[in-house]
């Protein structure tokens, strides 16, 4: 049966995660280390895990509310208060399946046929391929080391059309680890609200900011919280990967039309998980997130010894000032990242992501994750030595 005739052409036109491809490859090696995948490599926090048990024994197993759970909601308006600056009534948060399915819900609630949005390249794998599921179309911002691979004013300005709606703020980055300070967002403010458009603002990352760069959300920049969908969630800050709880905050008009999308789509987001989450927060607001502060130092040690080991073989980086990933470039080995990963798997067992799978912009570089053991990211600095010598 030719199924491609079935076929939507726009799911048809979707190519594959390019992170994936590579990691199915990887596990098929009993010795390989991989250092792909963006996720924490701590477990759930004791009390989220206790929280979630209680509350399946409790017998809460049942949908919440579309919206999420109020307490949930509440304590969310709380956190953001105090660890943000950011003022949002419960009206205007929804618990999500991670940011994941509020990044396509936001898409799907604004995006009319054509309209265009704007994407600073390299960037998280989904934006582009939910832009286009939306009907959209995806224009693509190369950003590059060179200005610590934030969105310019002008960048923004060159692109802008009648046909331009909306503008991805994905910072701190997957995958360069890049941020922008008050300043640059507040840069980057006047020309959107200039230019009336909304920005889907994915701070997935906010709590992982190192040194002295704390984190800020263009939500906060005067003006902008009535145009912004501030999305966020627990899969990385709160190693919670799997539960797949995240949540959108945004003016209600906006709120009220992601929520119908998600009440048709999803119903509500995994019962037992907003338990756990809620556990999170509550436990931070009697230790002011101690827990998150810990893992955060971890990265941060292994920020610094994976940065300083990829300088030392002579690959040249950007020092990540967030998340938890460094995005080298390896044009100096005369390979590109594609060629780079694949010979580096076949060879020595690592395994990386080639840039490309972030955007054009990223072909030149690979993106290392560094939320793995330091036994591993050792390792895997051994093998990439070797492996760049013998070239
Ligand atoms: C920038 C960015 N946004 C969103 C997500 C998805 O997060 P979630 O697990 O909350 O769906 C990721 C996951 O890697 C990410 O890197």
């Amino acid at each position: 049966m030719d199924y491609s005739r079935y076929i939507s052409s726009r799911a048809q036109s979707l190519k594959p995660s390019g992170i994936r491809k590579f990691f199915d490859v990887a596990a098929s090696m009993p010795n390989c280390i991989s250092l792909g995948v963006g996720e924490p490599n701590f477990v759930t926090p004791d009390y989220a895990r206790e929280a979630a048990i209680a509350s399946i024994q409790r017998g809460e197993t049942k949908y919440t509310s579309n919206s999420g759970l109020i307490e949930l909601r509440e304590a969310i308006k709380k956190y953001l208060s105090q660890r943000f600056n950011l003022e949002y009534d419960v009206s205007q948060i929804i618990i999500t399946v991670g940011v994941s399915e509020a990044i396509d819900n936001t898409l799907r609630a604004l995006i009319n046929f054509g309209d265009e949005v704007l994407i600073p390249e390299p960037c998280f794998v989904s934006y582009a391929p939910c832009v286009t599921l939306a009907g959209g179309a995806p224009i693509s911002i190369p950003c590059t080391k060179d200005n610590g691979f934030i969105l310019t004013k002008e960048q923004i300005k060159s692109r802008i059309t009648d046909k331009t709606k909306l503008v991805f703020v994905p910072f701190p980055s997957n995958p360069t680890g890049g941020i922008m300070t008050k300043e640059q967002l507040e840069d980057i403010a006047e020309v959107i609200i200039e230019n009336d458009l909304l920005v889907l603002s994915d701070e997935v990352y906010a709590e992982l900011t190192y040194g002295e760069n704390k984190h800020y959300s263009i939500a906060n920049v005067k003006g902008m919280q009535e145009r912004t969908v501030y999305l966020n969630g627990f899969s990385k800050a709160f190693a919670m990967t799997g539960w797949r709880i995240g949540f959108a905050a945004a003016p209600v008009e906006i709120i009220q039309q992601i929520l119908k999308i998600h009440q048709y789509a999803i119903m509500c987001a995994p019962t037992a998980g907003q338990y756990a989450a809620l556990a999170c927060l509550e436990e931070g607001f009697k230790d002011n997130f101690a827990t998150v502060e810990m893992m955060k130092a971890e990265y941060d040690r292994k920020r610094k010894f994976l940065y300083k080991s990829l300088l030392d073989m002579g690959l040249e980086c950007f020092e990540p000032l967030g998340a938890f990933y460094m995005f080298p470039s390896v044009e100096s080995t005369g390979m590109n990242g594609e060629e780079f990963a694949t010979a580096f798997l076949k060879s020595h067992e690592v395994a990386v992501v080639p840039g490309g799978a972030f955007g054009n912009s990223g072909v030149n570089h690979i993106r290392i994750s560094y939320a793995y053991s330091m036994e591993k990211l050792e390792k895997a600095m051994d093998r990439m030595r070797e492996f760049l010598k013998k070239r």
